[in-house]
């Protein structure tokens, strides 16, 4: 059976080839959507990751997709009642990067917990004042990881190896389970895990519940000097809120992998006009969405899609 996919972020070669062997495939990176001339209406498929919108406008101009593949976990980007009602496939990888992502997030806790941030700047510019550096053993932490999914799991595992007291929150409560055997104290209410946390991780999906989860109600209720790491959504903040506290003191310092709208990954001109509040802010430092980027969580995510697409081709041609 013939299958056009349209492949709109990058992937490592070997997922490319390997997706090649099942589908034709139509490079499409970097180009925007709405602006593809030719092959629009035979694409059966597209992959995407967290760039791209999937929504009505989107369908309407790929009229006769079947699959979209999310070579990743978040689904914030896709419609999906509109898939379900117009019967087109999602095919995603929801785990396959979770180890690598809470790795990233243990990563910049500790750059906030050690100024290594601010190090790496200051000696940049020629400061080796290492007084002003001074940061706080893991140890003495307490760490709060709201959403205790897969991510949020992981990284409470790797915190309790360096000592750390770890509390977690979650809407769904049957989560206080896992968390007794992840070794985190888990919180029904939210506000709780806001007051006794020296650092906040955000670890949950974005949806219609969970946007702007931290807004200025819940910045009031936390320790004043608290630090936030957010390597899961950028909406999951009010970020009017977030400055505010950076403002007032009540937040020191804060790391992030996401930004709402994301970033341009592939034009270097719309890179240098991307502009966001917290980009020049002194005590935020922002990564490109890299949580993900490592190659055995790429890997993964390409041999699962692969064998779900084949499966799913399979089930097609019979
Ligand atoms: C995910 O949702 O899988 C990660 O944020 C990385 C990505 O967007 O691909």
């Amino acid at each position: 059976m013939s299958f056009k996919l349209g492949i709109f972020e990058s992937i490592p070669d070997s997922f490319l080839k390997n997706l090649q062997e099942v589908v034709e495939t139509v490079d499409l990176v970097g180009k925007e959507v709405y602006l593809i001339e030719n092959e629009v209406d035979e694409m059966d498929g597209v992959l995407i990751k967290s760039t791209i919108r999937v929504n009505e406008d989107f369908l309407n101009v790929y009229k006769n997709l079947r699959v979209v593949i999310r070579a990743g976990t978040g689904l914030d980007n896709i419609d999906l009642d509109l898939l379900a009602r117009r019967g087109v496939r999602l095919i995603s990888a929801p785990a396959a990067n979770a180890e690598s992502t809470a790795e990233f997030v243990l990563l910049q806790i500790l750059c906030l917990t050690r100024n290594m941030f601010q190090a790496i700047e200051s000696v940049r510019s020629r400061n080796f004042n290492r007084d002003v550096l001074m940061g706080v053993d893991l140890q003495t932490q307490t760490i709060g990881i709201i959403g205790f999914g897969n991510v949020g799991q992981i990284l409470a595992r790797k915190l309790n190896l360096f000592g750390v007291n770890v509390l977690c929150s979650d809407h769904d409560l049957s989560k206080r389970e896992v968390a007794e055997k992840c070794g985190a104290t888990f919180y029904e209410q939210l506000g709780d895990l806001l007051e006794l946390s020296d650092v906040i991780s955000l670890n949950a999906s974005l949806n219609e519940f969970s946007r702007d989860l931290l807004g200025p109600g819940e910045f009031a209720q936390m320790k004043r000097g608290v630090k936030i790491v957010n390597s899961a959504r950028a909406s999951l903040i009010n970020n009017r809120a977030l400055l505010e506290a950076l403002e007032s003191g009540i937040v020191a310092s804060c790391a992030v992998d996401v930004l709402d709208p994301e970033p341009p990954f592939y034009n270097p001109l719309e890179m240098t006009q991307y502009a966001h509040t917290l980009l020049d802010h002194p005590a935020v430092f922002v990564t490109p969405h890299i949580g993900a980027s490592t190659e055995q969580a790429q890997n993964k995510i390409g041999r699962e899609i692969v064998a779900a697409l084949t499966a799913y081709l399979g089930k097609q041609s019979k």
